[in-house]
């Protein structure tokens, strides 16, 4: 621990469990001082309880809900330092099976739910002269794709916008806005979700031979929020583990 967040205000959205409760645990490490929100109120209550936080059930795509988490952190703590919007929903599922419904919950919570975090967490950074905003994107989207993933790559892409056209527009106020683009991460939800042979296939593309973390993610997540990164602003990093670098289907062909 070298209490890089010392003292620092952090609300982290989606954080009950998979890489939003490792940003929680490392950023707690660090010395920050956290409210978590979920809407899965008994995981999110246990893993606030396991770090001694204040826990709220959020829905992120509601913009009210955006606000009381918000206000809870003010009230916490008279301030808010950082916010991270990690909440995001994966459905797989081809896009001539999608229906309008389907596509509008994808966009509802993981795009529309970067936009009330922002705009939530807005009114008290501009106030306070100083704020760090950050999104969970993804490499799917913004750089690569597989079948099934028609509206999440359209979330993640639309979130990498959002945050090159949010650090614009608040650089004047003291807040930068970053994200950060994991590949695969070895998550419950990516075991429930995906299954033993997607694993194994995204294994096998990653050259540094395995899945991520959540602490993998968190440690990118950790160096935006911290000073380190107090002159970067509207960008992405990508935690993949090489996963984007192959040219073709053999990375491990070597040259005769
Ligand atoms: N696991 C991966 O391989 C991977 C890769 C790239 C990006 N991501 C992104 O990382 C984030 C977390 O993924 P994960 O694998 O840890 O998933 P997860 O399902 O384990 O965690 C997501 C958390 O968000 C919460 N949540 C869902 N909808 C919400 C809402 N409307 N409001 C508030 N909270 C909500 C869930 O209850 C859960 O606790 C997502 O944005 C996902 O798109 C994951």
């Amino acid at each position: 621990m070298t209490n890089r967040l010392q003292d620092k205000v952090a609300l982290i959205i989606g954080s009950a469990r998979g890489i939003g409760k490792g940003i929680a645990l490392r950023f707690a490490e660090e010395g920050a001082r956290l409210v978590l929100a979920d809407t899965e109120v008994e995981a999110g209550q246990a893993t606030a309880d396991e770090l001694g936080v204040p826990f709220i059930r959020t829905d992120i795509s509601q913009m009210s809900d955006a606000e009381a988490a918000v206000a809870l952190a003010i009230g916490q703590y008279g301030r808010l330092d950082i916010i991270v919007q990690n909440a995001g929903i994966y459905p797989w599922q081809l896009i001539e099976n999608t229906s309008a419904d389907d596509w509008d919950r994808v966009m509802a919570v993981n795009l529309r739910g970067t936009f009330n975090a922002s705009r939530a967490a807005l009114v008290p950074m501009k106030a306070q002269g100083f704020g760090r905003m950050l999104y969970t994107s993804s490499i799917t989207g913004p750089h690569v794709t597989s079948p099934g993933h028609g509206h999440y790559s359209a979330s993640k892409a639309g979130i990498n916008g959002f945050i090159r056209a949010a650090a614009i527009e608040f650089s004047g106020y003291g807040i930068t806005v970053n994200g950060v683009e994991p590949g695969n991460i070895l998550t419950e939800a990516i075991e429930l979700h995906r299954g033993a042979a997607y694993i194994k296939n995204m294994e096998d593309s990653i050259p540094l031979g395995r899945l991520g973390s959540p602490r993998d993610v968190a440690n990118a997540f950790l160096f935006l929020a911290s000073d380190d990164a107090s002159y970067i602003t509207g960008t992405t990093i990508v935690v993949d583990g090489g996963q984007l670098l192959p040219e073709g289907n053999d990375f491990r062909l070597l040259p005769p």
